[in-house]
């Protein structure tokens, strides 16, 4: 039986580990080829472990295990040289580009006055802006395939304001918006576009905010959270699943929507 995503491209950023690792898995276990990018590096903000060069490469082998190809690039979504050359590379040997996850994002805690105006920065320029820089140069190619959907990795934070993270939820919110216009401007081409919204997810992010909090994860989780459902968190797993759907055709007509993966959260 043909697989869901046989003869597509998928470009995903932030893909290391954590969450756009296991979707870049989740798409290649149904025959999507993978362009996985990530910072594979330390950087200031936000002072936990973001991807290894390392796992970086181990995703390139991991995606042949499912039966498909990988092309990895290290580089920062706000590095439009960096952009450029893995999208041109990725349609040099790929031929194409049919899903693009933005999901490379950062977070870390400070209240909104005291924080650094490089602080501020680091979060805005990541979340929101670097989703951006990588569709704007992605979406030339969707427009002239006359198809494809931009999935992008918001949060929970995009309807709520939050303690300590007014940074956070600036860009969520931010990403809410860029979303809908660009379901807007690209519908006339086929191409959608959607955010997704999860509560917390068990991942390296939230390891790291714990150790930075001196807290453990679980008590990040359920300070940030306050799930409807018995759970602290969500999986990468269950995050994959959702892409996995609205990458797929039978989501054709989801575009501009915001899918919420919230254990029941914003219910209360
Ligand atoms: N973990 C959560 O609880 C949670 C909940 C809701 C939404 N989110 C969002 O989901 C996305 C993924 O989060 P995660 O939990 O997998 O985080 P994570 O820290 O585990 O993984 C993030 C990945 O993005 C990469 N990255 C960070 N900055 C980058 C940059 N400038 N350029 C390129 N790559 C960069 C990192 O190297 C890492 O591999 C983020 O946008 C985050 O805001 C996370």
């Amino acid at each position: 039986m043909a697989r869901e995503f046989e003869g597509k491209v998928a470009f995903i950023t932030g893909a290391a580990h954590g969450q756009g690792r296991a979707v870049a898995l989740a798409l290649a276990s149904e025959g999507a080829r993978i362009v996985g990018f990530d910072i594979a590096r330390q950087i200031a903000y936000p002072g936990y472990a973001l991807g290894s060069s390392d796992e970086l490469n181990s995703l390139q082998r991991e995606v042949q295990t499912k039966g498909s190809q990988a092309l990895v690039f290290a580089g920062d979504v706000r590095d439009d040289a960096a952009i450029i050359k893995a999208v041109n590379e990725a349609v040099n040997q790929f031929g194409r580009i049919d899903i693009l996850f933005n999901n490379a994002g950062i977070c870390f805690y400070g209240k909104s006055h005291e924080l650094s105006e490089e602080a501020w920065d680091a979060m805005l320029d990541i979340n929101l802006k670097g989703s951006w820089m990588v569709g704007r140069r992605i979406i030339p190619i969707m427009i002239q395939q006359k198809s494809g959907v931009i999935i992008n990795n918001a949060s929970i934070a995009s309807f709520r304001g939050m303690n300590r993270l007014s940074h956070y939820a600036a860009s969520k919110w931010g990403l809410t918006g860029l979303t809908k216009s660009w379901a807007i401007e690209l519908a006339e081409y086929g191409i959608r576009a959607v955010s997704i919204h999860p509560t917390g997810v068990n991942t390296p992010m939230n390891d790291g905010l714990a150790a930075l909090e001196g807290k453990t994860p679980r008590e990040i989780a359920e300070a940030s959270a306050g799930n409807l459902l018995p759970v602290p968190w969500i999986e990468p797993e269950d995050v994959a699943n959702a892409v996995v759907f609205l990458a797929s055709d039978k989501a054709r007509f989801v575009t501009g929507s915001q899918f919420v993966l919230d254990a029941g959260l914003l219910t209360r």
